[in-house]
């Protein structure tokens, strides 16, 4: 598979993981030391997973979710370096009816041993 391809793939399942409270997935895809800016963590930037796993462990989201990364690009920072970039659309059902937001979500991953690891994002925050 193409780098271009497998980083959007890759990318895909992070957010699908989230969406669905996959704390293995989300794990086995990122770096131990990744690093963050984004709104929960107001301003600072986190590392590690520590930060992130909070949210996994407060359990699922009640309702649908779906997850739809909107004109993404892949630019390569040399072979074994990417940026992503896209716009984050998640829609969402519950008891008051559906809602979508979105936010502008920059993600790098870097390959080791043959395998993408995220290893850094920054998210704006959610509209
Ligand atoms: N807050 C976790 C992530 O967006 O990767």
């Amino acid at each position: 598979m193409q780098d271009h391809d497998e980083l959007l793939q890759l990318s895909q399942q992070l957010l699908d993981a989230i969406a669905v409270n996959d704390w293995a997935v989300y794990e086995r895809l990122c770096a131990t030391d990744l690093t963050a800016f984004e709104p929960e963590a107001r301003g600072q930037r986190v590392a590690g997973l520590d930060f992130h796993r909070f949210y996994f462990d407060l359990g699922p989201v009640q309702g649908a979710r779906c997850t739809t990364m909107v004109d993404p690009q892949v630019r390569m920072l040399g072979e074994d370096a990417a940026l992503v970039t896209y716009i984050r659309l998640v829609q969402s059902s519950s008891d008051q009816g559906t809602v979508t937001s979105r936010c502008e979500e920059s993600r790098v991953w870097v390959r080791t041993e043959g395998a993408w690891k995220h290893v850094h994002f920054h998210r704006s925050q959610n509209e």
